[in-house]
């Protein structure tokens, strides 16, 4: 038996747009209005939470979670600039109370990809001004919530958000290669985030306030030169950049060399979020598929989730939770597996990959690392950003159209899980290997 140690937490992790349903007044509702979820669909209600959360709040109490990370929208909160709306806040206390209600602790993101549509038509963290809106936004909220939360999320994750929405164009505002904006938006987002740092310590002391970044591990197809640089400057500017911006107050070699420093953004956390999930792999020189990818692929022999609309999510690799923990270690600050999941409409992988990452952040902590708690990504299937409703993540099948919710395998496994707080030695033998998946989206 692992055990895990006393207090340890055990949530999912949900976020407003995905799961609330109706959100018209933030960016990626516009976004969806001009056609640009690849699977075409809409995120209409979502899991529906707008109206009620409590089908899903039971959810959890079933599995017996003690913690709960949700995040709240700056679109709902502030839909015109300066005008705050009363019924949305009421909407998230009363959300709190109801986690509460079930026994769990609230973590809650203050943005988690959306944000307002006045504040993206103002060019959104590209603008300097964007630094001050948005920690004025989080001292206010914060204040509005603190009696109900102390643990406080500012950004999720700043690398995905500036990669997808400045370098691969999938996300708002689908920029493509613009490495400059890139690097600056990186720059603002931490800018803002240690601005609301300061800020929501000095109104509420007692909180805790951290950022959640996303850790991929790159892995080099060969040994040439060009593979392994090339895999060398994703792991550089895509896993490091709040490692390093926390850690000495820049960017990363390359990015750092054409960017300021940031010296105030330097040991500005109290907690880390790792959201972790695949590893890819690289391969350069780009041909005209690998160019549409980057240079990134799955191989067809790995283990794997779904496939996206057009591309692979990822291998699935329980390994990057200790990889990525090890190296965010060096912040010396207390570590949560805030995502960890993988798209499985079958729940065919789904077990082996809550086994295996469970039993990793098992080990990492048991080699001294100081992780809090795992939280599963997520409770129920829910509208996943541009892939629309094809990656399904939840414990319990959702169907959109019907709301209708039904129970995966992996739900009961990860109820066992936390009800021993640990894993079994017949888990662990049960879900020792990855079933046999996998297909090649790029060939050379
Ligand atoms: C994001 C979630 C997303 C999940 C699965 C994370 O990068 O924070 O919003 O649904 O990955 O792709």
């Amino acid at each position: 038996m692992l055990t895990f140690p006393a207090g340890f937490l055990w949530g999912v992790s949900t976020s407003a747009h995905q799961f609330e349903g109706r959100n018209t007044h933030n960016q990626w509702s516009a976004w969806e209005r001009r056609g640009r979820i690849r699977s075409g669909d809409t995120c209409r209600d979502a899991c529906g939470w707008w109206q009620s959360s409590a089908r899903d709040i039971d959810l959890c109490r079933h599995l017996g979670l003690n913690a709960m990370r949700i995040s709240v929208d700056w679109g709902r909160i502030e839909p015109r600039e300066g005008a705050w709306d009363r019924t949305a806040i009421h909407r998230y206390r009363s959300l709190l109370k109801e986690i509460h209600g079930a026994g769990m602790r609230p973590f809650v993101t203050l943005h988690h990809f959306t944000h307002p549509i006045w504040f993206e038509e103002r060019g959104a963290f590209l603008s300097p001004r964007s630094i001050e809106q948005f920690a004025g936004y989080a001292e206010r909220i914060v204040d509005e919530l603190a009696d109900l939360c102390s643990d406080f999320v500012t950004f999720n994750e700043p690398n995905v958000y500036t990669a997808f929405g400045y370098v691969f164009g999938n996300f708002p505002p689908g920029h493509r290669y613009r490495i400059r904006d890139c690097a600056q938006v990186i720059i603002n987002l931490h800018r803002a985030h240690a601005l609301a740092y300061e800020r929501i310590h000095f109104v509420h002391p007692e909180s805790w306030v951290g950022l959640a970044t996303h850790w991929v591990d790159f892995k080099a197809a060969t040994d040439s030169a060009a593979d392994r640089l090339l895999a060398f400057l994703y792991d550089a500017t895509f896993n490091r950049s709040s490692l390093q911006l926390l850690w000495c107050g820049s960017l990363p070699f390359p990015l750092g060399s054409v960017t300021p420093e940031a010296p105030e953004v330097m040991q500005k956390i109290d907690f880390i979020g790792l959201n972790v999930y695949n590893r890819l792999h690289v391969r350069s020189p780009w041909d005209e598929a690998s160019r549409k990818t980057g240079g990134l692929y799955v191989p067809q022999d790995a283990p794997q989730g779904d496939h996206g609309v057009e591309l692979p999510y990822g291998e699935a690799y329980p390994e990057v939770v200790a990889n990525a923990a090890r190296e965010y270690a060096a912040l010396g600050v207390p570590l949560y597996i805030m995502e960890n999941g993988v798209p499985d409409r079958t729940d065919r992988i789904r077990p082996w990959v809550l086994t295996q990452s469970v039993r990793r952040t098992w080990e990492a902590i048991e080699q001294g690392l100081d992780i809090r708690g795992y939280f599963h990504w997520s409770i129920v299937d829910n509208f996943e950003w541009c892939e629309g409703w094809t990656l399904r993540f939840g414990l319990y099948e959702m169907d959109p159209r019907t709301q209708e919710r039904f129970a995966r395998g992996s739900a009961e496994l990860f109820r066992e899980i936390v009800q021993q707080n640990g894993l079994s030695d017949e888990q662990l033998s049960r879900f020792s290997d990855p079933p046999v998946s996998g297909r090649e989206l790029v060939r050379r």
